[in-house]
């Protein structure tokens, strides 16, 4: 471990991340302020099936497994409403047979681990500039943390305490609003061999990109159908692709770092439509218990599933009828091991996580207003007025960076 991360951690304070608890006033702030609790009634749509009650209080928050079909069988009818289902309950379920190939899944992982390792002055020439641009890498918080050196400093890190221990590299639609992507270029006089493989980076990013915005496509499908829409409702809202592919590392950490109340990742909602999460196998990704019971829950890794969950637009877009579940991601738990946490048998280190996450956003040119079917008559009102995708997504970034 670099000094400066076990500096950080020596004078973290056990209680309450409060930038968590900055995060969420944000949040409430931004958009959250109009956002329904839990409490009230969910609109019922009389459009398909009678959908099923959600919890809180009976449901548990473990996602459910969805199998797709194989191409090009189109989703059968139950297999969306089990999907709906799963995005009002727990907002969280596991896709398998999902169309991104595991050859691809695994280059995009073997790609983002080298580009971390990269020396951090390189890395740093490709700072992120600007929630417009949303585009480019995003430093460890630890960073700033480390250098405190007078009792300010030091009061103004245990402010920190909920930073999160991460370091990211975001990639947006070519050509999109926003501007260009990031990437890296080859180190001269390296080319290749024994070097980072900059051309291959940017086209497996690439490439997995265009994956990403297809499986979005195909996710929606299933909301539209269940919501009784036609399959193809928001195809003309996903066709320009304006997402964000965030590759994450999670560095190794000492183990006490955790028990110093410190995560990885700090309690939060997505903001987008959906978020397509591939984790490796370390684990440590948790949900909220909507229903408050289990507390939180772990997310842990299967093979050849890719997590789906809702994001905080969608439920907007639904009024209010699918549910954006909080999550973090804190220390993982053992391998093999009953209840505890370390991740890894053995050891004062916790070693890193990497995972990958398709952030998916309706096109940034849409207007985004309760769906048809969501409101009206004893389903009640609008919840929330219509809003610019774009201009959404914008402002949340801005309230986080
Ligand atoms: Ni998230």
């Amino acid at each position: 471990m670099p000094p400066s991360a076990t500096t950080a951690a020596a004078v973290v304070v056990v209680e309450a991340p409060s930038e968590k608890e900055e995060e969420e006033e944000e949040e409430e702030e931004v958009v959250v302020a109009k956002k329904p609790t839990t409490s009230l009634p969910i609109p019922v749509n009389p459009l398909h099936p009678p959908p099923t009650p959600p919890p809180p209080t009976n449901h548990p928050p473990h996602p459910q497994l969805i199998t797709l079909p194989a191409p090009p069988h189109p989703l059968p009818p139950s297999t969306a409403t089990t999907l709906l289902t799963a995005l009002r309950t727990s907002g969280f379920l596991y896709l398998s047979n999902h169309p991104i190939p595991p050859t691809l899944l695994a280059r995009v992982f073997a790609l983002s681990a080298q580009f971390f390792a990269l020396p951090q002055r390189r890395k740093d020439a490709l700072a992120w500039t600007t929630a417009r641009a949303n585009r480019g890498y995003v430093c460890l918080g630890r960073e700033k943390v480390s250098q405190a050196l007078t009792s300010a400093e030091v009061a103004r890190e245990r402010e920190g305490a909920g930073e999160d221990l991460k370091e990211s590299f975001e990639v947006g639609r070519e050509g999109g609003v926003g501007g260009a992507n990031r990437w890296p270029e080859e180190e001269e006089g390296q080319g290749q061999e024994g070097g980072f493989d900059a051309r291959g980076f940017r086209e497996t990013m690439q490439e997995f990109f265009e994956r990403g915005k297809e499986l979005h496509r195909v996710v929606m499908r299933g909301v539209a159908m269940a919501l009784g829409l036609e399959a193809g409702f928001f195809d003309g809202f996903v066709g320009a692709g304006d997402n964000t592919l965030r590759l994450l590392h999670y560095p190794p950490v000492p183990k006490r770092v955790f028990q110093e109340g410190r995560v990885r990742a700090g309690a939060h909602s997505d903001y987008g439509s959906v978020t397509l999460l591939f984790q490796d196998t370390r684990g440590g990704l948790q949900v909220e218990d909507p229903g408050g019971e289990e507390g939180w829950v772990d997310v842990g890794p299967r093979e050849g599933c890719v997590v789906v969950n809702a994001g905080d637009l969608l439920a907007r877009w639904s009024n209010g009828l699918v549910r954006s579940t909080k999550h973090r991601v804190v220390e993982p738990p053992l391998v093999g091991g009953r209840g505890g946490r370390g991740g890894a048998a053995g050891g004062d280190v916790v070693p890193a996580r990497y995972s990958v996450a398709y952030f998916c956003n309706p096109d940034f040119d849409r207007w985004i207003e309760a769906l048809p079917g969501t409101y009206g008559g004893e389903r009640g009102g609008k919840r929330w007025e219509g809003i610019n995708s774009g201009e959404y997504l914008e402002q949340r970034l801005s309230a986080t960076y």
